[in-house]
C-alpha cells in the first residue's frame, strides 16, 4: 500500500525538519487535513495553509488535500493554488448529487485529481453512483475532526464491500482509509482492499519514521 502522512499532528516548531524526515522516511504523500470549525469542530485552516506553503517550497512529495469544510468551493479554490495531487471533498457536504458532480468537474477542470470522502455513518452504497467520476474514495475510519483517535473496526467491512463492488464493476479507483491507522491494524485494511493509508499519530509518535512507514506499506 501507499502511505499518506497526515501533518495534522506535526508540531509547529521544527516542522520543516519533521517534513524533511517524513520525506526521507518514504511517505508517498503529505495528507493535509483542512478543518473549517463548521463541518467539524476544529479549525486548522491557517495552519494547513502555512504548512502547505512550506511543503510546496521544500519538497516535491505530492499533496493529498482532505477538505472537512462546509463552504467547499471556497476551499477548493484556496487549495488549488498549491497544485495538489488531489483534493478530497466530503460526500456529506453536498445538498444534491448535481452539486457534488459540479465540484468534481471543477476540480478536474483545474487538472487536479478528485477524492470523495465518507464519514463512518455514511453507507458506501450512497456513493456508488459517483464512483465513475472520481479517482479516490477516502473511507473515514474515525469520526472526522481530530487526530489520535481509535480506528472504528466496522469501517473495515465497508472497505471490503466497496472493493467487491468496484472489482465486480471494473471501476478504476483508489481506496484510501483515514484515521487511527497503525502498524498493527494496517494489515486488516490491506486485506480489505485499501490502496492508500493515511497515518498521522502512529507515524509522528514513533521513534523511527522509516520503519513505521515501511511497516504501513507492507503490514
Ligand atoms: C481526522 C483526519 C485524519 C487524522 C489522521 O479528521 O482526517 O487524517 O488526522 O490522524 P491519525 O492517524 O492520528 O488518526
Ligand atoms: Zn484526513
Amino acid at each position: 500500500m501507499e502511505v499518506s502522512a497526515s501533518i495534522l499532528s506535526v508540531e509547529k516548531e521544527n516542522c520543516i525538519q519533521t517534513f524533511y524526515n517524513l520525506e526521507t522516511a518514504g511517505t508517498d504523500y503529505f495528507h493535509i487535513d483542512v478543518m473549517d470549525g463548521e463541518f467539524v469542530e476544529n479549525n486548522t485552516v491557517s495552519l494547513m495553509i502555512e504548512y502547505a506553503e512550506y511543503l510546496n517550497s521544500i519538497t516535491n512529495v505530492p499533496l493529498d488535500v482532505h477538505l472537512m469544510v462546509k463552504d467547499v468551493m471556497e476551499f477548493i479554490k484556496s487549495f488549488l493554488v498549491f497544485e495538489p495531487r488531489n483534493i478530497t471533498i466530503h460526500y456529506e457536504t453536498a445538498e444534491t448529487e448535481e452539486q457534488l458532480l459540479e465540484w468534481i468537474q471543477y476540480i478536474k477542470d483545474n487538472n487536479c485529481k478528485v477524492g470523495i470522502s465518507i464519514k463512518p455513518d455514511t453507507e458506501v452504497e450512497e456513493i456508488y453512483s459517483i464512483l465513475p467520476y472520481v479517482h479516490t474514495i477516502l473511507i473515514m475510519t474515525v469520526e472526522p475532526g481530530k487526530g489520535g483517535q481509535e480506528l472504528i473496526a466496522d469501517t473495515i467491512e465497508k472497505i471490503s464491500k466497496l472493493k467487491k463492488y468496484i472489482d465486480e464493476n471494473n471501476i478504476e479507483i483508489d481506496i484510501e482509509a483515514d484515521g487511527g491507522i497503525n502498524t498493527e491494524n494496517a494489515k486488516f485494511l490491506q486485506e480489505a482492499g485499501c490502496d492508500i493509508v493515511v497515518a498521522g499519530t502512529s507515524i509522528i509518535k514513533s521513534n523511527d519514521f522509516k520503519e513505521t512507514i515501511k511497516k504501513l506499506k507492507n503490514p
